[in-house]
């Protein structure tokens, strides 16, 4: 497996992101279409993203479940499923979704000449579901205040909660996703005392230590979002976006998580949504709306390049 090349997974976060999730017409010319961008797309990006590399142009292409079976039919990744909608204490929904295109770079520039030039190849066959700008917010906080990202793994630690290895030894080198659009009610956050909303997070607000674990409350979101098996902690890796349109009154986080299997992140938001135990859910929800929810496998960089 360490001979193959992954997508750009584990690239760091930017000050810039777009989250294009694609819907595909049943029409074997677009399917065609697909096929073409994806053997084309790293070279495409090389050539925008290398006129300015310290601007670090990465994109992370993945595939919905049926997409994929249209797309490339057997073998399929194991693990790669429709994503399930989750009723609890609030709910989330599965939305459409047959690609995702997760464009990340220092400034939006990139990120947008490249979703253009993305859409533009697909034509006619492919619709936008959902498109999301993102933005870094001061020093990676989300629009809730709080720094977002701190406990990700990093280096070779990124790699072992990402990157699928003999576990699915066909499809070593991939990755899974889960994104979701959280539209945020701030006023209603804002009326929340700070030290309240520490506890929900589980982390100081403004200096972003974490609480100590006797002063986090069971619902914690960082008590809910840590699961282990075998006495090990499973990780993910997170590279969510602030978004939003002051205009409409949206603020948003966009939630974007990778891991070597997608059933951890599914734990992790039937803790959240459900609780630990049921009923002891992640308060953020209630403050924070679920308005899509979909699952995409994200093949190695040598399968994209093979097609
Ligand atoms: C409204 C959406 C969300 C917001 C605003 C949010 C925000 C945060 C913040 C501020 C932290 C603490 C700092 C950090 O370690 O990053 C955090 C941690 C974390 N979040 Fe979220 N999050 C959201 C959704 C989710 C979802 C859907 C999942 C997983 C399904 C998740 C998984 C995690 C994990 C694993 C941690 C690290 C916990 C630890 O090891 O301490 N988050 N999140």
């Amino acid at each position: 497996m360490s001979s193959v090349m992954t997508q750009a997974v584990t690239a760091p976060l930017t000050q810039a992101a777009i989250f294009l999730v694609v819907t595909l017409k049943p029409d074997p010319r677009g399917d065609e279409a697909v096929r073409a961008l994806c053997a084309d797309l790293a070279g495409v990006a090389r050539s925008i993203g290398f006129r300015y590399p310290e601007r670090q142009l990465t994109c992370v292409t993945g595939f919905g479940s049926a997409a994929w079976d249209r797309l490339f039919g057997q073998p399929r990744p194991a693990e790669l499923h429709t994503f399930r909608e989750i009723n609890g204490a609030h709910h989330a929904p599965s939305t459409p979704g047959d690609l995702l295109f997760h464009i990340r770079a220092g400034q939006m520039d990139l990120c947008f000449e490249l979703a253009t030039e993305i859409m533009a190849r697909l034509g006619e066959f492919a619709e936008v579901a959902d498109e999301v700008h993102g933005f870094k917010y001061f020093d990676a906080r989300d629009l809730l205040g709080f720094v977002d990202g701190s406990e990700n793994p990093v280096d070779q630690d990124a790699v072992a909660a990402t990157i699928v290895g003999d576990e699915d030894a066909a499809f070593a080198g991939g990755s899974y996703v889960i994104v979701q659009k959280y539209l945020h009610d701030l006023k209603a956050w804002n009326a929340i005392p700070v030290e309240q909303q520490e506890k929900i997070i589980g982390r100081k607000k403004s200096s972003n230590i974490e609480l100590a674990d006797e002063a986090k409350p069971s619902y914690a979101h960082n008590v809910l979002t840590v699961i282990e098996e075998n006495g090990e902690e499973l990780d993910i890796v997170r590279d969510n976006m602030p978004f939003g349109e002051v205009g409409k009154g949206e603020f948003g986080t966009y939630f974007c998580g990778y891991a070597r299997s997608p059933s951890r992140i599914e734990r992790m938001l039937v803790n959240m949504f459900v609780g630990r135990p049921p009923g002891n859910y992640d308060r953020l929800l209630d403050v924070s709306r679920a308005m899509t929810g979909t699952l995409f496998f994200v093949p190695s960089a040598d399968f994209l390049d093979g097609l």
